[in-house]
């Protein structure tokens, strides 16, 4: 027995005591109206109610099971509804069993709800298939033409942010060629073929093009395990990086990487602060050699408001080296020092530093690489601090 219907027949057996204590003064009615006082009942948990409309409307209650079914079948409805109303069906014909002995309506009902738990299962198989795709923070699954691809028998795109910030600052492509925004950039294979999104530089020159016909597997890859070299730290192609890298005038140092590896974090990824105080890469700023840079060089001060948490320093200098003004401003804060009411529950929805990081940058569950500075005492971090802006207190 499924948890269903062992919740539904716990309910009978309930409503079924009940019932003898009440007098039932239903009549015989349509369709539509019984269906209507059913599901009334079965909300308030009226359970003799429900037992009385069953034993009172034997003939029409067949013909009532079959619209309700058509109606939970109907597209307006996701699984949380449909199992509703299948449920309330499964209730009916559950208890059109006990009165009229006739299990005809539950053999009716019951394929439909497995069918859709066996839906759902599957439904819930595909997201975990892609989170795991997604487990390398910053790889995101491209599929908002998923039926187009399949189509063609491609497999969805991978897109790797950590092979492309080794080359290029986030100001390359943000907010010039992409909005800092998932699902929101309109990609597709005509923008691309265009020389426009990828197609900027997946054109052959600053890249390997797109179009080029041997090359589609190289981004329609999510999924297949020619993909390994784009999400397995230990796969990653050293070789192959170092040529990328050179191509588009970065630089790639990796005899400064400690033991020779891309230095990981506690949760195994890539540890970019390392890579940077190890001058093991610098991306380019621009593709346009004569743009010039803005950058703020101050830090500002979270001060914390109780001894749980330590100070959290936010330096402008690190981020806007590679993080372009308008990435930031206004869209995420306010550029005014205090004018942003933050708080963690907010962040880790996305708000906030949580745009970034959980997604792109470092994860939130590292406390400690935020909340750094020690409240009161002088911490190895002090010498950051002495020069900070002190935001004012909310
Ligand atoms: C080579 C181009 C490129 C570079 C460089 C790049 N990004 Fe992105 N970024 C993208 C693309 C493509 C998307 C996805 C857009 C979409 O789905 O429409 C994206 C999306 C994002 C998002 C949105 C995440 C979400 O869940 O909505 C964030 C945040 C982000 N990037 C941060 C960064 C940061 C920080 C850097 C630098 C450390 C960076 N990106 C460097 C191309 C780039
Ligand atoms: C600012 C330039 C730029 C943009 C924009 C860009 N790329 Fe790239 N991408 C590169 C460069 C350079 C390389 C490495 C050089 C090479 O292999 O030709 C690369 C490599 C890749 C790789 C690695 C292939 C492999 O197996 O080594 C994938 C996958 C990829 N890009 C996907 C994308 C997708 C998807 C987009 C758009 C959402 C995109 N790129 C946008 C410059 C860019
Ligand atoms: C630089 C990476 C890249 C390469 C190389 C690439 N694609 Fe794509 N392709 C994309 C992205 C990004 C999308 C949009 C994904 C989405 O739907 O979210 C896409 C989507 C598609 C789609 C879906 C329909 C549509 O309008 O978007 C088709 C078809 C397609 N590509 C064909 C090809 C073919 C054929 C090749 C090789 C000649 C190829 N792609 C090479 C990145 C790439
Ligand atoms: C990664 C995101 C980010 C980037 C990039 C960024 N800022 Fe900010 N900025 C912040 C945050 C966070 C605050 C603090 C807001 C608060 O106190 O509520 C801030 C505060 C400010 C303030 C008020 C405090 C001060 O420093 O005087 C100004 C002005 C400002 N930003 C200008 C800039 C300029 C100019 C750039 C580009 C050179 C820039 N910011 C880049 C996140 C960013
Ligand atoms: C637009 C993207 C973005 C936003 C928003 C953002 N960060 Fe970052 N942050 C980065 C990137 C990129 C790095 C480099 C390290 C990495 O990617 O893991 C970084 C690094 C850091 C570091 C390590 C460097 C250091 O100063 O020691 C800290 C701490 C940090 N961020 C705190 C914050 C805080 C606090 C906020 C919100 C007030 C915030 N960040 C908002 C992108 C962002
Ligand atoms: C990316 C940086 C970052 C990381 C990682 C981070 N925090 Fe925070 N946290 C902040 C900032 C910034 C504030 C200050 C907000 C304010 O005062 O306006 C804050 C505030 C707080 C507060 C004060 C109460 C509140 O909700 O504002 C608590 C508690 C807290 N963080 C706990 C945590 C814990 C626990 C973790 C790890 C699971 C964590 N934080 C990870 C940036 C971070």
């Amino acid at each position: 027995m499924n948890s269903y219907t062992y919740q539904i027949s716990n309910k009978f057996v309930w409503g079924l005591m009940l019932l003898f204590s009440l007098i039932g003064t239903s009549h015989a009615m349509d369709n539509a109206t019984f269906l209507q006082q059913f599901k009334y009942n079965y909300e308030e948990q009226k359970f003799n109610e429900q037992l009385d409309l069953v034993k009172l409307n034997k003939s029409i209650i067949p013909g009532a099971v079959t619209d309700l079914i058509k109606e939970a079948m109907s597209d307006k409805y996701g699984f949380e509804e449909r199992m509703q109303q299948l449920n309330i069906a499964s209730a009916i014909a559950y208890m059109y069993l006990h009165w009229h002995e006739d299990d005809s309506l539950i053999k009716q009902v019951t394929p439909f709800i497995q069918a859709e738990l066996k839906k759902e299962q599957k439904r819930v198989a595909e997201i975990m298939k892609w989170k795991k795709e997604e487990r390398f923070l910053g790889n995101f699954v491209m599929k908002k033409h998923e039926k187009e691809m399949m189509k063609r028998g491609l497999p969805m795109v991978l897109y790797p942010h950590w092979l492309h910030r080794i080359m290029y600052e986030c100001k390359v492509c943000h907010n010039s060629i992409f909005k800092m925004k998932r699902w929101d950039n309109n990609l597709s294979w005509q923008n691309i073929e265009k020389g426009e999104q990828c197609g900027v530089c997946h054109n052959g020159v600053e890249a390997f093009a797109a179009t080029e016909a041997s090359n589609c597997k190289l981004c329609h890859v999510a999924g297949s395990p020619n993909a390994e070299h784009l999400h397995h730290p230990e796969k990653i192609r050293q070789a192959s990086i170092k040529v990328a890298v050179e191509g588009v005038g970065a630089k790639w140092r990796p005899e400064n990487l400690p033991d020779g590896k891309l230095p990981l974090d506690r949760f195994q990824f890539i540890d970019w602060m390392k890579l940077k105080e190890n001058n093991v890469f610098t991306p380019v700023a621009s593709l346009d050699k004569n743009s010039t840079e803005e950058t703020r060089d101050n830090k500002i001060l979270f001060a914390s408001k109780s001894g749980f948490v330590s100070d959290v320093i936010f330096d402008h200098k690190i981020h806007s080296d590679w993080i372009q003004c308008a990435s930031c401003h206004p869209a995420i804060f306010k550029d005014e020092l205090g004018g942003n009411r933050m708080k963690m529950t907010d962040m880790s929805k996305g708000l906030y530093c949580g745009h970034c990081h959980g997604k792109v940058s470092f994860t939130f569950a590292d406390c400690l690489r935020c909340h750094k500075k020690t409240t009161g005492k002088l911490s190895m971090d002090e010498s950051r601090t002495t020069d900070a802006l002190k935001r004012p207190v909310h």
